[in-house]
């Protein structure tokens, strides 16, 4: 592996700190209070090509690489992590499942809106009863007699920018026999009828990513957009996974960067006892453990992001990196922004600093795109080779 970054990458790596610094730091706060969806910071992302990194800028993207895409995140997130949240699940939830197994006319008309930042993208897999045991879906799929579309009813639970979303890749029953080879996916249009959105939740953390339920009552997508083929769905689900959970790999170590500079800074700053906090051996080695974690959560993330880039000549899959740096890098912010509150003592405690917000933000990305019980399970099958 090259650890030395590319121009390209640095560009992009910076065009990202200046925006999340001068652009989202100063509403960050506020919008997390308000429990507000940052429609006009993420407009600004997808004219600055945030919203589609990897897509090919044919189809409205940066035309760049996974390692580029890494970077950005991680800089969106150490200033905001619901800004990065709906950045990730745009980009690779979304567009990356689309480009990667889509038709030429899906990728025209379902990624370009999306990549270009004109339009949300969602991505809708869990459901009321299933969320790690993904494939116990209930969603269903029915063929129309005449061939052309398929009829759903379902609900989907806990779907980021499900409230704003303009399209969505659902996943549903095609042949419940099957279990999770009778899953397909779907590309669909959420202003159509039979589509509709539930209420916001009302959630601990990333408080400005909107996230809902979603139901579908008879609703019908035409049969040219299932994305893939009848059955092949949970494949696309779990391979659209293995990119999404380096995205999250790289917020969950934006968030914890965050939480350590904020921890640097007041440790030299705090006074006790007549001399600053950071001259203090317990704080030391916080900070030393701080910064070492944070340093293997950044070098795992972009090593899975860098095994994302050879899959492309290769074919080979990168999940057992993608699961390792999520569940690092995720387990990583915890222990940070724990860490790092714990420095700031009271101050920590107070929403006059964003330390508190780093800390509720940071949970999240234990749970979502598959837990860290998930993650080591998934990396254990694949090392034992046993279920
Ligand atoms: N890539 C491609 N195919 C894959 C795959 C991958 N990474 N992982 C599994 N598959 C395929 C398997 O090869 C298998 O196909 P074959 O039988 O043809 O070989 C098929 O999928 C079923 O695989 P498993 O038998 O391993 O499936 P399982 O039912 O045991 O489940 C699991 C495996 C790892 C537990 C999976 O269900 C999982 O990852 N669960 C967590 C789900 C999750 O991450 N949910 C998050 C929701 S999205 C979210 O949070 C979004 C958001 O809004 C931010």
């Amino acid at each position: 592996m090259d650890l030395r970054l590319t121009e390209e990458q640095q560009m992009i790596q910076a065009a990202a700190r200046d925006f999340a610094q001068a652009e989202i730091v100063p509403v960050a706060a506020d919008l997390d209070a308000r429990g507000e969806f940052p429609s006009k910071t993420i407009a600004q992302m997808g004219e600055l090509g945030l919203m589609g990194i990897e897509v090919p800028e044919e189809y409205g993207g940066a035309g760049m690489d996974p390692v580029s895409y890494a970077l950005a995140i991680l800089e969106i997130a150490a200033a905001d992590a619901s800004h990065a949240t709906i950045m990730s699940v745009n980009n690779t939830l979304y567009c990356h499942g689309i480009m990667k197994y889509g038709t030429e006319a899906q990728k025209h008309a379902f990624v370009t809106p999306i990549a270009s930042g004109q339009a949300v993208g969602a991505y809708a897999l869990t459901e009321p009863q299933s969320g790690s045991d993904a494939s116990n879906m209930r969603t269903r799929a029915v063929l129309s007699e005449d061939g052309s579309h398929y009829v759903l009813n379902g609900k989907k639970s806990w779907i980021t920018s499900g409230p704003v979303a303009k399209y969505v890749m659902v996943f549903a029953m095609t042949d419940p026999e099957q279990g999770a080879k009778g899953v397909s996916a779907f590309l669909v249009d959420a202003e159509q009828e039979g589509f509709i959105r539930g209420k916001t939740e009302p959630k601990m953390g990333i408080r400005a990513s909107a996230t809902c339920e979603i139901e579908f009552e008879n609703f019908r997508v035409p049969v040219e957009n299932r994305l893939g083929a009848e059955g092949k769905g949970f494949s696309i689900a779990m391979g659209v996974l293995d990119a999404g959970r380096i995205g999250i790999a790289a917020q969950a170590t934006g968030i914890a960067r965050a939480a350590y500079e904020a921890s640097v800074d007041y440790a030299r700053e705090r006074q006790a006892f007549g001399r600053p906090i950071a001259g203090f051996q317990m704080i030391q080695a916080k900070i030393a453990d701080m910064r070492t974690r944070l340093e293997a959560a950044t070098q795992l993330t972009l090593a899975a992001a860098w095994r994302k880039q050879r899959s492309k000549e290769t074919g080979e899959r990168y999940t057992l990196q993608a699961s390792m740096a999520k569940l690092f890098a995720s387990e990583t912010a915890m222990f940070i922004t724990h860490q790092a509150l714990q420095i700031h003592g009271g101050m920590g405690y107070s929403k006059e600093l964003p330390v508190e917000r780093y800390f509720r933000d940071a949970k999240i990305t234990e749970i979502y795109e598959g837990t860290s019980e998930i993650q080591r399970m998934v990396i254990s099958r694949l090392e034992t080779g046993t279920r």
